[in-house]
């Protein structure tokens, strides 16, 4: 069930960062994107669009020599920019948990299953060592680890890649966050375990979190996510409910993304790649990211696009949108 509480807020956020030449650049652009609880937040695009970078700011993990982050990103309503590191540990695991793609770099790989759960149990619920460990096997449980008294005994690297990403759900779910971000987490799983760990990452954030769910492909996000958000370069260029906007994108961007990707319904050898290079840091930027590469574009795209209500709840960033908008005021005529 998806409620109206907004568990995570993120207002204009910019992060400029410095290029080895010298002079910086942007890595995200003025991001606005709400998660509410209940709900799994999409965001899509190219490699190198800055979908990791939004996920280490959320969760206090930038840390880049010379970075310059403004804007605001508020947790459960509290500002958490610019917290100490000691203020970041105590939220991370506790208000918000995160489940990358490579479990091997989620979790220390000197530590048995069984320790790194229980030590997050007793750091942020403060129980004791037995009641931690029997919280730690129902964590185990729950994500449905066989034999989970074995496991706990276990180091990640004698865990298959599956039961790895398991433990890092486990592990972020263990202390109730009500946020998750979840980067890429199934990419390097086969198409089975990729289908049961998105099961049970939906089954687990229904009812009492809300996160967001980076992925490159879109079927995942068709499957998973009940919104989703566009970005490139560092700006959201389309954002509505996920049905809509890969029925109906109003972005070329979305557009070439959907041309681009495999899709039972169409016989191989029918992909269209999006032209052109996927930008590069240190490109310039003025006006429309995705001018370079679009066939639309003219000289208006030289400034800048608002993102734009295009239709209900559904939002998009082009001075050419591939279909009228809907008129707000079609229904009550
Ligand atoms: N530690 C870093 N230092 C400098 N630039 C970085 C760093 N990490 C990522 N970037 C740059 O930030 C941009 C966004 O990267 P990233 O968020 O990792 O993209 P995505 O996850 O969408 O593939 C890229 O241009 C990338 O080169
Ligand atoms: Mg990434």
């Amino acid at each position: 069930m998806t409620g109206t509480e907004t568990v995570l807020a993120i207002e204009d956020l910019t992060v400029d960062l410095p290029l080895s030449g010298g002079g910086r650049f942007r890595a995200l652009d003025r991001v606005n994107l709400q998660v509410r609880r209940g709900e799994i937040l999409g965001l899509v695009g190219e490699s190198g669009s800055g979908k990791s970078m939004l996920s280490l700011a959320v969760l206090g993990l930038t840390g880049i020599a010379g970075e310059r982050i403004t804007g605001r990103i508020a947790l459960l309503g509290e500002d958490v920019l610019g917290l100490s590191p000691s203020a970041w540990r105590r939220l991370r695991g506790s208000a918000v948990g995160m489940v990358f793609q490579d479990p091997m770099t989620g979790l220390n790989p000197v530590r048995s299953i069984g320790s790194l759960l229980v030590e997050s149990v007793r750091r942020h619920q403060r129980l004791d060592r037995a009641t931690s460990k029997t919280v730690a096997l129902d964590a185990l449980r729950s994500v449905g680890i066989p034999s989970p008294e074995a496991r706990m005994k276990a180091y990640p690297h004698q865990l298959s890649g599956g039961l790895r990403q398991r433990v890092m759900i486990a592990l972020a779910l263990i202390n109730r966050p009500s946020v998750i971000i979840a980067d890429e987490p199934t990419t390097a799983l086969d198409a089975t375990i990729q289908a049961q760990i998105l099961d049970l990452l939906r089954a687990r954030l229904a009812d009492r979190a809300g996160g967001i769910l980076i992925t490159h492909d879109l079927g995942v996000a068709a499957e998973v996510c009940q919104r989703l958000a566009v970005i490139y370069q560092g700006t959201i260029v389309e954002q509505g409910q996920t049905a809509e906007v890969l029925a109906w994108p109003y972005h070329p961007y979305t557009q070439g993304l959907l041309d681009a990707a495999p899709r039972f319904d169409r016989p191989r050898g029918r992909l269209v790649p999006i032209p052109g290079q996927p930008p590069q840091p240190g490109d310039r930027r003025e006006g429309c990211p995705f001018r370079s590469r679009c066939a639309h574009a003219d000289e208006a795209c030289a400034a800048l696009p608002v993102l734009a209500e295009v239709a209900p709840d559904h939002l998009a960033r082009c001075w050419h949108p591939l279909r009228a908008a809907t008129s707000p005021f079609e229904d009550a005529v």
